[in-house]
């Protein structure tokens, strides 16, 4: 009789917490609101940690999260058509090809499904409400900033020779990464102080497709066996982000000939970047805090769904430092309302202050920095 009571017990329980606990109901929460969120490739560092932050997050603010990584432009678009046919509450996409959504967010426009544009910009379509990013031309401004920096060209009567490699043509942000550091370096380009012996100095010269580390590698070697074979001295590669550095870097230890190893620039703060930045190979990183992102594309997710407007007013409430810029980010049919975070210069100098942000730590040994989780 005993055992039947306490059977009975435990089936009641089980129902009251199936019906009130989310993880009982195969982890959906059928009175919350549902946020899709389509990202990159997990395999990229970056977007693993985005991915899973965000919906950590979400969920702790309590909304079913549908999160979809895909590999590919069609599959990415694949998941948000079956995200919009499940009436999700509100979309957050990072697209791979910024350019190839508009047909498909034209069904996020007739089901009145708000759009938030995260860390890329989506172009040619009016369905993006707004953007969440950093400020994308102050990272490429940091990293032309740091050569100036390292170099000290003003100070001295030499002349430096540098490089430039940045991004996916098809990132939009790639343009303003590569337009932030051209417009610190080209004033001394332009008188001289620094000379780009390859010649490529136009974002379409030193774009890398698919922000492919092995293409770095080899356009790095291609452009030392033409132009550094003679001994010429390498100062200092501008790299968009850590991959593209990392690529570079090991395109200078495998065929560079000089002794020095140039000033070479990176972005993300990847595992990889730290422990390059330790060992004194990469120069630096601008990090880019991504919980920070994560935590205001939730709370404007929030302001949109509570029907609120979107400007300057919702700053005060976000949750990290941003920007609000209606100018910049023209995707080909709107200006998009962005909120922008500020980036920050790491390099060996400050690397430990990383362990402050709660996403990092020192290893055992207390020699790299490691993410945290
Ligand atoms: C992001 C960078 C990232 C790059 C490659 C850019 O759009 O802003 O943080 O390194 O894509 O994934």
């Amino acid at each position: 009789m005993k055992k039947k009571i306490e059977k009975l017990l435990i089936f009641i329980l089980c129902l009251i917490a199936a019906t009130a606990l989310p993880g009982c109901t195969g982890g959906k929460d059928p009175s919350a609101k549902t946020v899709g969120i389509v990202m990159p490739s997990k395999a990229i560092e970056r977007w693993g940690r985005d991915g899973n932050y965000l919906r950590s997050i979400f969920n702790e603010e309590g909304y079913n999260v549908e999160l979809r990584f895909s590999d590919d432009v069609l599959k990415q678009i694949s998941d948000i058509q079956v995200l919009i046919a499940d009436d999700v509450d509100i979309l957050i996409v990072v697209p791979i090809d910024g350019g190839t959504l508009s047909r498909t967010l034209e069904d996020a426009i007739i089901k009145d499904i708000p759009v938030i544009s995260y860390d890329m910009l989506v172009l040619n379509t009016d369905a993006i409400d707004c953007y969440v990013s950093f400020d994308n031309y102050r990272v490429g401004a940091m990293q032309g900033q740091y050569i100036v920096d390292s170099l000290a060209p003003d100070e001295s009567g030499d002349t430096y020779n540098i490089e430039l490699v940045t991004g996916d043509p098809a990132d939009n942000n790639a343009r303003f990464f590569f337009g932030g550091a051209i417009d610190v370096l080209q004033p001394y380009i332009d008188s001289g102080k620094f000379i780009v012996p390859s010649g490529k100095t136009t974002f379409d010269q030193t774009a890398t497709p698919g922000w492919s580390m092995d293409l770095a590698f080899k356009n790095m070697q291609n452009t030392l066996a033409s132009y550094y074979s003679d001994g010429k001295r390498l100062d200092a590669v501008m790299c968009s982000n850590d991959r593209m550095g990392l690529g570079v870097l090991n395109a200078v230890q495998s065929d560079y000939l000089g002794s020095n190893i140039p000033v070479i620039t990176g972005q993300d703060g990847d595992e990889a970047a730290l422990q390059s930045i330790m060992d004194d190979k990469l120069s630096m990183t601008v990090y880019k805090n991504v919980r920070n992102e994560a935590d205001v594309a939730v709370s404007i997710a929030t302001a949109i769904l509570e029907g609120k407007p979107l400007d300057e007013s919702l700053l005060g409430d976000l949750p990290a430092e941003c920007v609000f810029d209606t100018e910049s980010y023209d995707n080909g049919v709107k200006k998009v309302p962005s909120f922008l975070l500020v980036p920050e210069v790491i390099d060996k100098e400050n690397i430990e202050t990383l362990t402050e942000t709660g996403s990092f730590m020192w290893d055992s040994k207390g020699k790299y920095i490691v993410p945290a989780e």
